[in-house]
């Protein structure tokens, strides 16, 4: 039978990645494949972000747009899943009543259901269940994910923090781990197919496991996996400065897949903000990990998120955060102006930071960052980084990107390299958000993985 077409817009965070490869493999066992044009799609999913407002806003925009588009063709299936349906729920169906199909967060796995009951029972369903296991229901790779160099693997869900400002635990639920069994049968079977690189997911991989109560934490799952055989770099995120322990530095000394790259998101450099947000830990904490970690892994890259905007942070709260980047000096820094999120704590709390200041504050962190990121990258030119290669690069044209051990990207225009290679790039030029590599062996084609062709010229 002619097989149907499922178009999956995927929003936000790497957990929303592997939770859209989810609904890919689930959509494959019911003869769908994906298709990169949403005007053939038969069945279009948008698997939405609620983190920030803005998010939340990008959904009902594209949503507007998909309107006419089921107006001309009512057979046209429309399914919202991810962390907006979960906390919207019939509401959603209420602002946008072209939509069938309605599914949170815990019913991924109930998707092939839901899709049967919207196309047999022609009605609009909601499945906003706080219900299910944390095992995906198939661990085989989506044909997506066979042939790439790199994939995501959920190792937890949810999160038991409750940061202040943060939803996540509303629309994710308490915090679960997945058994190790699962976790190492699944990259078993990416690395068979020919991915090299895993990055392990969580809000907070720190506390894998702890939970389980049958000692296997996170430090041993990362052994584990490094034992896996044909993989060849481990990568993982993220990790809660407060949960940030020696044991887990330790691996870092260890293990020889681990990359060197620690995605650390600090928030705040302001110990009285640190306490609002509910974080756990203080700057001083907060430097004192680093500092273990550098000693451990000189080399390490280490990358942050900071909120500007917080409610009740003062200018001379934001200039502890500045002093506080500078002093660290990250890789790199995503920066979020402060948003209400509804049901957390902080959309309750007073002394609103306006638009203006958050803006100007945003702008100053950011200036400060790509000086700091620029010069790192600086440091690297002259150096021979091993790329481990991802594909043509969307942004260069003719170029092959790939990444560094520290998760820097290089695109570089000539080399005999196929994706999933490990090559060895001299870095010519740096800039802002990427490195420029030189030629590795000039004049040839790419062959892709498994016979695919890279055409780079
Ligand atoms: N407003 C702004 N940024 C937020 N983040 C989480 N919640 C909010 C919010 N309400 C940021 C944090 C987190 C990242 C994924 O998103 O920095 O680490
Ligand atoms: Fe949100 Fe905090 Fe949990 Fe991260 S650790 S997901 S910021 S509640």
């Amino acid at each position: 039978m002619e097989p149907k077409r499922v178009y999956i817009v995927t929003m936000g965070c790497q957990m929303n990645i592997y939770d859209s490869e989810q609904m890919e493999r689930i959509l494959a066992a019911m003869n769908y494949r994906p298709t990169a044009h949403v005007q053939k799609a038969d069945l279009i999913i948008l698997n939405t972000c609620s983190i920030r407002e803005k998010a939340e806003h990008k959904v009902y925009s594209y949503l507007g747009r998909l309107a006419r588009m089921k107006r001309k063709r009512p057979d046209l299936i429309i399914g919202v899943g991810g962390c907006v349906a979960q906390q919207q729920g019939y509401r959603l169906i209420e602002r946008a009543p072209h939509v069938d199909m309605v599914f949170g967060t815990f019913a991924v796995k109930r998707l092939s259901g839901l899709i049967r009951q919207v196309t047999e029972q022609k009605r609009q369903v909601v499945d906003v269940n706080q219900t299910g296991t944390v095992e995906p229901s198939h661990i085989a790779p989506s044909d997506s994910q066979a042939g790439r160099a790199t994939a995501f693997v959920t190792i937890m869900s949810g999160c038991d923090n409750f940061c202040s400002y943060c939803v996540v635990p509303y629309v994710r639920g308490r915090e679960v781990s997945r058994e190790p069994r699962g976790i190492l049968e699944e990259i078993q079977q990416l690395v068979a197919h020919g991915v090299q690189e895993v990055t392990l997911l969580g809000q907070n991989v720190n506390s894998y496991g702890l939970k389980n109560g049958h000692g296997f934490d996170f430090p041993a799952l990362l052994e584990a996996v490094n034992r896996i055989p044909g993989l060849k770099r481990l990568r993982f995120t993220t990790s809660h400065p407060k949960d940030l322990s020696d044991k887990l530095i330790g691996a870092f000394a260890g293990l020889e897949t681990l990359a060197p790259h620690m995605h650390l998101p600090v928030q705040c450099g302001a110990d009285r903000i640190l306490r609002r947000m509910n974080r756990g830990y203080t700057r001083d904490d907060y430097l004192a990990g680093i500092e273990k970690l550098r000693k451990v892994r000189p080399d390490i890259a280490v990358t942050s998120d900071v909120i500007v905007g917080f409610p009740g942070e003062e200018e001379i709260d934001f200039e502890e955060t500045l002093r506080l980047v500078e002093s660290v000096g990250f890789d790199n820094l995503y920066t979020f102006k402060y948003s209400d999120r509804p049901m957390t704590p902080a959309a309750r709390f007073s002394r609103k930071v306006g638009e203006a200041v958050k803006r100007e504050r945003l702008a100053r962190l950011l200036e400060l960052q790509t000086r700091m990121t620029l010069e790192k990258h600086r440091s690297l030119v002259g150096t021979t980084q091993e790329v481990l290669v991802e594909g043509l690069s969307k942004k260069m044209d003719h170029q092959i990107t790939g990444r560094t051990p520290c998760n820097k990207v290089v695109n570089f225009s000539d080399g005999a390299a196929c994706v999933g290679q490990l090559v060895p790039v001299k870095i010519v030029e740096a800039f802002p958000h990427s490195l420029l590599g030189g030629p590795v062996k000039p004049g040839r084609l790419y062959s892709g993985y498994r016979g695919g062709i890279l055409h780079a010229a």
